[in-house]
């Protein structure tokens, strides 16, 4: 029983309506609604009852189980790239669905087939689908990482019927790679490949194969202009993890984000490096970030983070200049602008520095995102830093919370954050009060300031005072 019917779909959101309009009213989004129909076999639209079922409409009865069951573990099989494992929560789980999004020419589809050769090579079955690519121009990137010699099943196909009657035959394999989902098609919805309907159908027939066959299933997806994931986010609640891979422009390392992990942490990070000959690991990346540090500057302070278990070390630079402009620039790179404003205005309130009339520069060295708000006070010392034109301690990590009344407040997991800045040749850790305790990182002085004031008092006094290109501003 084919019997189509015809929906009106936003093709930002995935919101159907039963008839043409210019705004879509679930996203506000502007002319993204298009007429998709959609076959009735109970894919991709509303099912239709009993259809599916030849016609019996009664259901059947199932057996209820409780929370105290048995359970077999999740098996995972390792992909070997410790990064990506890490961020998959230990590696590849067996039916899992993972969806992969990312700019174009990130490196998506590189480091989808370096993960695929190094499994392969370990003797499992992997079968990578291309739908952007032929399968000659898949090759010659093998070639160009020197990964031809592994057992990778490659095939050009667009069709998800097609793939999953290909991938039915033979054993089932341990990982298929599909790039992208946006190319894939089906027959049972009408409309263009990259639509809703169709990405939408084809997920769900490729997230049927994963769980009937057990084979992990890799889905590439593109991303639109403001970074989110292209289609509808209906994809994103059907798979089991998505993860970003992310970049600068200008930069060669590439993270690799969890944004849902059903298996796993969602704050674990993956970094990498784009090389000539792929994408190398980064395992730690502190090291990275910090690499080329301007030591003798004002304006810039080693903040030490934490990325999911993992601590992070990376430069904050701040540069604080008089404005001509009536209402002067706030401009952040990644870190929250709103952070910002909120670390500018206790500065202002509470420490008497004063830089409503400075254009205000705040940036994460290496194009790192930090999302914590333990990096306040590493923010402040840039900024009072670049201000005063006092060099803060190139052998000083700052770290710890600012709150609304000027005061510093702890942060989780000081202890391993203390280590790592030890490990990476430290010597100084400016903390919030309650962190001086937790330490006890031998060869590392710890400064606990217990407000803001505090500090910004210490870098105008004890910051080796350095000549300014101009007259001392702000204060
Ligand atoms: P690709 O994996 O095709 O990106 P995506 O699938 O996310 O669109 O990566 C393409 C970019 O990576 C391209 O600009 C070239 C660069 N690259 C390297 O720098 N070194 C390499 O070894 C490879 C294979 C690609
Ligand atoms: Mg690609």
């Amino acid at each position: 029983m084919a019997r189509a019917t015809t929906t009106f779909v936003c093709q930002s959101c995935g919101a159907s309506y039963g008839r043409w309009q210019g705004k879509c009213e679930s996203c506000g989004a502007w002319n993204t609604i298009a007429e998709e129909s959609v076959a009735a076999t109970g894919i991709g639209g509303a099912p239709s009852k009993g259809a599916a079922r030849g016609g019996k409409t009664r259901g059947r009865a199932f057996v209820l189980a409780g929370l105290d069951g048995v359970n077999d573990d999740a098996p995972r099989t390792e992909t070997q790239v410790g990064e990506l494992d890490r961020v998959f929560g230990g590696g590849l789980v067996k039916g899992s669905v993972i969806l992969i999004g990312g700019d174009p020419g990130i490196g998506k589809s590189t480091l989808l087939i370096q993960a695929s050769a190094r499994l392969a090579r370990m003797g499992h079955r992997v079968v990578y689908i291309s739908g952007e690519e032929a399968v000659g121009q898949v090759r010659l990137r093998a070639e160009r990482l020197a990964l031809t010699a592994s057992p990778v099943e490659l095939a050009a196909e667009t069709n998800v019927e097609d793939i999953v009657a290909t991938l039915t035959e033979g054993p089932p394999p341990r990982l298929v790679v599909i790039d992208s989902i946006q190319t894939m098609w089906t027959d049972t919805v009408e409309s263009a490949p990259g639509t809703v309907s169709q990405v939408r159908s084809a997920a769900q027939i490729l997230i049927r194969y994963a769980k009937k066959s057990g084979a992990a299933v890799i889905l590439v997806g593109h991303v639109t202009k403001d970074g989110q994931i292209a289609g509808p986010r209906v994809v994103e609640h059907m798979v089991d993890a998505v993860m970003s891979f992310e970049g600068e422009g200008g930069h060669h390392f590439r993270i690799l984000r969890a944004v849902k992990n059903r298996f796993g942490p969602t704050d674990e990070i993956g970094v990498f490096e784009m090389t000539g000959k792929g994408l190398r690991e980064v395992p730690n990346p502190s090291e990275l970030f910090l690499a080329g540090r301007d030591l003798g500057a004002p304006g810039t302070a080693v903040f030490a983070g934490m990325e999911g278990t993992r601590p992070v070390l990376v430069e904050i630079q701040a540069l604080v200049a008089p404005s001509t402009l009536g209402t002067p620039r706030r401009a952040v790179v990644g870190w929250d602008p709103a952070r910002l404003s909120m670390v500018l205005a206790v500065l202002d309130a509470h420490c008497g520095v004063r830089l409503g009339s400075h254009d205000v520069y705040l940036n994460v060295a290496g194009g790192l995102r930090i999302a914590e708000p333990a990096a306040d006070l590493a923010v402040a010392a840039a900024l009072v830093s670049s201000l005063t034109g006092a060099v803060l301690p190139a052998d000083a990590v700052y770290f710890g919370e600012v709150s609304l009344s000027g005061a510093v407040r702890p942060v989780a997991q000081a202890a391993a954050r203390l280590k790592e800045a030890k490990k990476l040749g430290f010597t100084k850790a400016v903390v919030p009060e309650i962190a001086r305790g937790e330490s006890s990182e031998p060869g590392l002085a710890t400064q606990a300031v217990t407000n803001l004031s505090t500090l910004v008092a210490d870098i105008a006094a004890s910051g080796v005072a350095r000549e300014r290109p101009k007259a001392a501003a702000g204060e």
